[in-house]
């Protein structure tokens, strides 16, 4: 069962008014340190040269380091299981995995948010990216905890999947959302393949795992509601299939 979050933690206000988008901006549970990383607090007073640099801030933390999470990790509260090191080394492989995928989900919602032309859907996606910023947080805190090492080709996944989002936010926000909301579905299936593939004993990544898949659940149902497009068959089996040599190559690399 997939208990999906309140929407109004990614719902700001598309096509509301802008009085009503502040007060949801204002009202939103995202933390301040989060919305400093997005670069959102006052908007209005960013250059293109702020934005420009500002940007490559957050493409470097996704890549290199670890950006600032809004929320303590699901694991916080439990105990490391009593893993043997094959069963650790495989569980770091499959969060090396999941890290790569939220570095390719920070990469997507910037370049989607750079395209758009809607300033409430740019607010949108950029809250849909902090929540992302917390996966990223906790699957590196995790492949940390178990002796691993990010994928080697994170620039790499970064860039790819930045044009991606560009090209999805030119093609026109319905498309966009529908691009959204197809990526989390296929997430969601993947971190359901995940949550059977990993130790039984390691509930520390089964928290943080379970945890990512109501928020993909919930980001895809945000953007259903704000008018996505269903995607062609044909796309959706291109993306299926590009998901798969990421997840594949990320494993080893
Ligand atoms: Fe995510
Ligand atoms: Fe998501």
């Amino acid at each position: 069962m997939v208990a999906a979050r309140a929407p109004d933690r990614v719902d700001t206000g598309v096509g509301r008014s802008r009085r009503g988008a502040a007060a949801d901006e204002r009202a939103s549970c995202v933390p301040r340190p989060a919305l400093l990383y997005l670069g959102m607090t006052s908007p209005l007073h960013l250059t293109p040269l702020d934005r420009a640099l500002s940007r490559l801030g957050r493409a470097m933390a996704s890549v290199a380091g670890s950006p600032p999470a809004s929320r303590p990790s699901p694991a916080s509260s439990l105990t490391d299981g009593d893993l043997s090191a094959p069963q650790r080394a495989d569980a770091a492989a499959l969060m090396r995995v999941n890290h790569v995928g939220e570095v390719c989900a920070q990469a997507l919602y910037e370049g989607q948010a750079m395209s758009t032309r809607d300033p409430a859907l740019r607010r949108h996606l950029q809250r849909a990216a902090a929540e992302e910023a917390d996966h990223l947080a906790w699957t590196r805190q995790r492949i940390d905890e178990l002796g691993g090492r990010p994928s080697l080709l994170n620039p790499l996944w970064y860039a790819g999947a930045f044009a991606l989002g560009v090209v999805a936010g030119r093609a026109g926000d319905r498309w966009s959302l529908g691009f959204v909301a197809e990526t989390e579905r296929q997430v969601e299936a993947h971190l359901e393949g995940h949550l059977q593939r990993l130790p039984a004993e390691d509930e520390r990544s089964r928290a943080v795992l379970a945890r990512m898949r109501d928020d993909e659940v919930a980001h895809g149902q945000a953007a259903v509601r704000l008018g996505a497009a269903e995607l062609p068959g044909p796309v959706k089996s291109v993306m299926r299939a590009s998901a798969g040599v990421m997840t594949t190559v990320a494993h080893y690399l």
